[in-house]
């Protein structure tokens, strides 16, 4: 039995994580701003944190905010978890982080630095957008008359359960650096993924592409986010609706 940290145990892929480690028995603390006993936030840091990592071998990282902080938490996490002597930092990160100018991917990309860096042993895996992370997006775009979308732009979303269970072998296995990408089983428009989507959940909305401009939107238009050569993923978008949505 191994005792492991998931910070951010409570979110969409760090739930499923949790749930499997405990599932093979070993012993699992979450950290997440709200989840005693260990309510940490990472961005502050501070004796609870300490508290948290006592006894910890291993660390999932899922904790992170799009809103920013990630680089800071990144550096308290790697401080604690070098003063309680961790063997083993596993980090989930994006792809394309090193390809995307997006504010968000650039914070990815420098907490992965950190984690190389910190003398830690490290595992770094890099995903596609999760199903529910879609379905996110084209909800809050639906709450327009009109649905906007940036015009050439596709996506590889890829179930989180299959991540989940990649993280949970690599919290497991040694050390292993950079592992390979884990895309979705399928490229697909931007704009059939929200058609579908809005056809699973009811919204009837007409769907614009837009042309957009800047270096941002031009990599994200290229694919730089995609990996098709990593299309490992099984679970498809239209499975994904059907079980959320029951259609
Ligand atoms: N969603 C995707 O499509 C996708 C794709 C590839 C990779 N990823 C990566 O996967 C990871 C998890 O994503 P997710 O979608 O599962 O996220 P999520 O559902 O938003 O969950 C985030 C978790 O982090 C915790 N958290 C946030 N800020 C924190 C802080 N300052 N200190 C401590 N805990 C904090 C949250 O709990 P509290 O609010 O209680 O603190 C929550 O448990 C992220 O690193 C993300 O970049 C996501």
């Amino acid at each position: 039995m191994t005792t492991i940290l998931v910070t951010g145990g409570t979110g969409t892929l760090g739930r499923l994580v949790t749930e499997r480690l405990r599932a093979d028995g070993h012993e699992v603390r979450v950290l997440s701003r709200h989840t005693r006993p260990y309510a940490v936030d990472l961005r502050e840091g501070g004796p609870g944190l300490d508290e948290a990592l006592d006894g910890v071998e291993t660390v999932v990282h899922c904790a992170s905010s799009p809103r920013g902080g990630d680089e800071q938490a990144a550096d308290h996490l790697i401080a604690a978890a070098r003063r309680a002597g961790v063997g083993h930092l596993v980090y989930i990160s994006i792809v394309g982080v090193d390809r995307v100018p997006f504010g968000y991917y650039r914070s990815k990309l420098a907490v992965e630095r950190r984690i190389e860096e910190s003398g830690l042993g490290w595992t770094v895996l890099r995903a596609t957008q999760f199903h529910d992370l879609v379905v996110t997006v084209v909800r809050g775009l639906a709450k327009s008359p009109v649905v906007l979308l940036p015009a050439g732009v596709s996506d590889q979303p890829v179930e989180v359960a299959e991540v989940a269970d990649r993280l949970a072998e690599s919290a497991l296995a040694a050390p292993a650096g950079r592992v390979p990408d884990m895309g979705g089983p399928e490229v697909r428009t931007f704009d059939s993924l929200a058609r579908a989507c809005l056809r699973a959940t009811g919204r009837r909305r007409p769907v614009l592409s837009v042309p957009l401009f800047g270096k941002t939107y031009r990599a994200f238009r290229s694919g730089g986010h995609l990996a098709p050569e990593q299309a490992v993923g099984k679970g498809t978008f239209e499975e994904y609706l059907a079980r959320r949505f029951g259609q």
